[in-house]
């Protein structure tokens, strides 16, 4: 192996950039070639690659985002876009891959590998929604989830000024992940998560009861891929049913992937980042990097993209006992 080649694929996720510094170092530590590939699969179709050294990533730790760009690659899932894309694999003398990104990245390494099987590619779990299986935390997710608790505590304060009743919408269209551990942190009354089903006349109890107890703000942290439905098709099902009239809803968006990643998610992607071209170095492919309390592991990207990551059951514990 001579030469790695980097790319950020699907959502970006704030650490991501933490991530390719650490790859591009790490190669150059062990004598070997690192390029960039530009927005994930897509880029390398079009061959859309940079040369990179040690310094050209220099200070680029801090940022949110990709410096690589990214994309969703429609063409990267035709037999003609691979075969386009192992072309320029060549035609660079690229042996080797690390691919940052989430499920639709690593199934496009794995079917990229059955048929190209002179390419090795590693990847590292690199999405806000943490809903990757076998690691602990995904590289974004941490940053993400202070985005989400320092908005909601900002909503919190205008909330408890007018008595109101906000449904505060957080990233997470398959995982309740943000939502679980921002709403457990902000003091939610009530949080919604797409792993258990929403029963509506249990949240209309919990909003009366929470109407009752306090009579004043109230704040439902929900993750956007819950079952009953989206914010606002939750206030229409919940208006004239509870005491609260003044009701409200945010929709956080696109500002939980965005913004310098936090301490954890900088260290985190940098580890990964380490432990991804080590792993090639020792000839091993099809495999995502991630963290099991302090230890490595390697996942196989198989297993990775088909066991669905399970919310912590301490932490669905604590909701019971913590909301209303
Ligand atoms: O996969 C991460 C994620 O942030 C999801 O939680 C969210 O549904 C999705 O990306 C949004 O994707 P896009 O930026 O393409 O709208």
């Amino acid at each position: 192996m001579k030469k790695i080649a980097v790319l950020t694929s699907g959502g970006d996720s704030p650490g991501m950039n933490a991530c390719i510094r650490a790859i591009v170092r790490t190669a150059q530590y062990h004598n070997l070639a690192a390029v960039g590939i530009r927005r994930g699969y897509q880029g390398l179709i079009e061959n859309d690659i940079i040369e990179l050294d040690a310094r050209m990533v220099g200070g680029i730790i801090s940022k949110g985002g990709t410096v690589l760009g990214t994309a969703r690659s429609k063409d990267f899932m035709t037999v003609d876009g691979r075969k386009k894309a192992y072309e320029n694999l060549k035609k660079h003398g690229i042996d080797a891959i690390v691919a940052c990104g989430g499920d639709g990245t690593f199934t496009g390494a794995t079917v990229f590998m059955k048929e190209y099987i002179d390419i090795a590619i590693v990847g590292t779990p690199s999405t806000i929604d943490n809903d990757l299986y076998g690691t602990d935390y995904t590289i974004g997710y941490d940053t993400a989830l202070n985005t989400a608790m320092e908005a909601i505590d900002k909503i919190r304060d205008t909330a408890d000024a007018h008595n109101r009743l906000f449904f505060v919408e957080v990233m997470g269209r398959d995982a309740g992940f943000i939502a679980l551990r921002s709403g457990i942190a902000t003091g939610a009354e009530a949080i919604l998560v797409p792993e258990i089903r929403t029963v509506k006349e249990e949240l209309i109890e919990d909003l009366k009861k929470s109407y009752e107890l306090k009579n004043g703000s109230c704040i439902v942290v929900m993750a956007e891929g819950d079952d009953a439905g989206h914010a606002y098709q939750l206030v229409e099902m919940v208006r004239g049913k509870i005491p609260y009239e003044d009701i409200r809803v945010v929709v956080l968006g696109h500002i939980q992937r965005g913004g310098s990643p936090s301490c954890f998610d900088r260290v985190l992607a940098s580890r990964l980042g380490i432990a991804a071209v080590e792993a090639l170095v020792k000839g091993k492919k099809g495999i995502m990097l991630g963290q099991n309390g302090l230890k490595i592991t390697e996942v196989p990207f198989e297993k990775a993209i088909k066991h669905h990551q399970e919310l912590s059951p301490y932490l669905v514990a604590m909701m019971e006992v913590l909301t209303v």
